[in-house]
């Protein structure tokens, strides 16, 4: 095991173009891994693990490369969008005065930057780019290289979202638009993002718990990219809105990925809001303390597989720090886990990982 050193391979000081340009910040050696005993399939692919970084800290080609030599077979390729788009301003994380785990009462509710806590298991943040995108010819050139650069048994998923407010195509038609882009740069699993805090409450980041639209949306998806597997991405609801969601959904996508980032109000102890501009008053936090509303929603959605002998793949998200934490949710019986926070700032959890066990 390699020896304790504290690493902020994403560094929260640095702008977002600053990180996509020279990260990740990471001068550690690269851990060695144990030899592959079993392989698993996920649709038609074999991977070395079911363990990857959910959509986000992998900013590019070589962010993705990078957490792969790490030990992370399923590297999320960041969010991308039709158009270009700017990131808000820095900072755009900031860690939160928690340590404990949040409960559904507290969605939307104040809570208050704090200092990077002793023990990185316990970090939590609030993070806030809102969707930023290179232009697609940029993106969708990276992502071939991306492709490339995967070891044996490891396979990059590429994660969309539709952009409202253009003058070419409506919201569902972008949807649609982007992901068949996404297809076409050579995306072997699109996961398309319906659940952002970060925009706004504008109506792309809150599709996830509008049964009826979102599944429009997903329909357009599917007839824009044939049978590529598709996982669209929730965030916490109750379990009552969850199943409306699955089952109008259900027959147009291959999988769940859940939970996005849960929104607060993060103010200052003056009473201002810790993230500089407009709209950003409520921003997603994740990391440590989104552990247990993560936790319910995977264990909702076996439920309901369970109950409707279905077998669509269930990708748990949400505050998984450890090891421990991650095979817990493979041991619940989700089929993928991935990790955000914790994998930004530890590079060897995908080694504790596969020595786990
Ligand atoms: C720095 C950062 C950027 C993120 N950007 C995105 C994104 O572009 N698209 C997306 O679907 N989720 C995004 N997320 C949310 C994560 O994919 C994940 O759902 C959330 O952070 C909960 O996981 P965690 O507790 O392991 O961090 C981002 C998270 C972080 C930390």
């Amino acid at each position: 095991m390699t020896t304790p050193k504290q690493f902020e391979l994403y560094d929260i000081l640095k702008t977002y173009e600053d990180n996509y340009e020279n990260g990740p910040f990471f001068d550690g050696e690269l851990p060695t891994r144990p030899a592959i005993k079993e392989t698993h399939k996920i649709f038609d692919f074999e991977v070395n693990s079911r363990l990857g970084v959910p959509a986000g800290p992998l900013l590019n080609s070589h962010w993705c490369d990078v957490y792969a030599q790490l030990g992370f077979d399923l590297p999320v390729y960041k969010t991308v969008r039709s158009v270009e788009r700017a990131t808000h301003p820095a900072p755009n994380c900031v860690f939160l005065d928690t340590d404990k785990q949040f409960n559904n009462s507290e969605i939307n509710t104040e809570i208050h930057p704090g200092l990077r806590p002793a023990l990185d298991e316990h970090i939590t943040i609030t993070n806030s780019f809102g969707v930023p995108s290179p232009k697609p010819s940029v993106w969708m050139k990276d992502i071939e290289e991306g492709n490339r650069k995967m070891g044996e048994g490891q396979l990059m998923v590429v994660s969309v979202n539709g952009t409202p407010g253009l003058e070419e195509r409506n919201l569902v038609e972008d949807y649609g638009y982007v992901s068949a882009m996404a297809k076409e740069a050579g995306a072997k699993i699109i996961e398309v993002n319906y659940s952002c805090p970060n925009l706004g409450g504008s109506k792309e980041g809150a599709l996830f718990s509008d049964p009826e639209n979102s599944a429009l949306v997903s329909k357009k998806i599917r007839e824009s990219i044939g049978d590529t597997p598709l996982l669209i991405k929730l965030g916490w609801m109750p379990a009552e809105q969850l199943e409306k969601v699955i089952e109008a959904n259900r027959p147009y996508v291959d999988g769940f990925a859940a939970i996005n980032t849960i929104p607060r109000q993060v103010i200052t102890a003056e009473g201002v809001a810790a993230l500089p501009g407009e709209g950003r008053l409520s921003s997603g936090t994740c990391g440590f303390a989104i552990g247990n509303l993560a936790e319910e929603v995977t264990q909702n959605l076996i439920d309901l597989r369970t109950k409707w002998k279905d077998e669509f793949v269930i990708c748990s998200v949400g505050g998984m720090m450890t090891a421990e934490d991650l095979h817990r949710r493979l041991d619940m019986g989700a089929d993928l886990v991935m990790s955000a926070t914790a994998a930004m700032w530890d590079p060897y959890l995908a080694q504790k990982f596969h020595q786990y066990k």
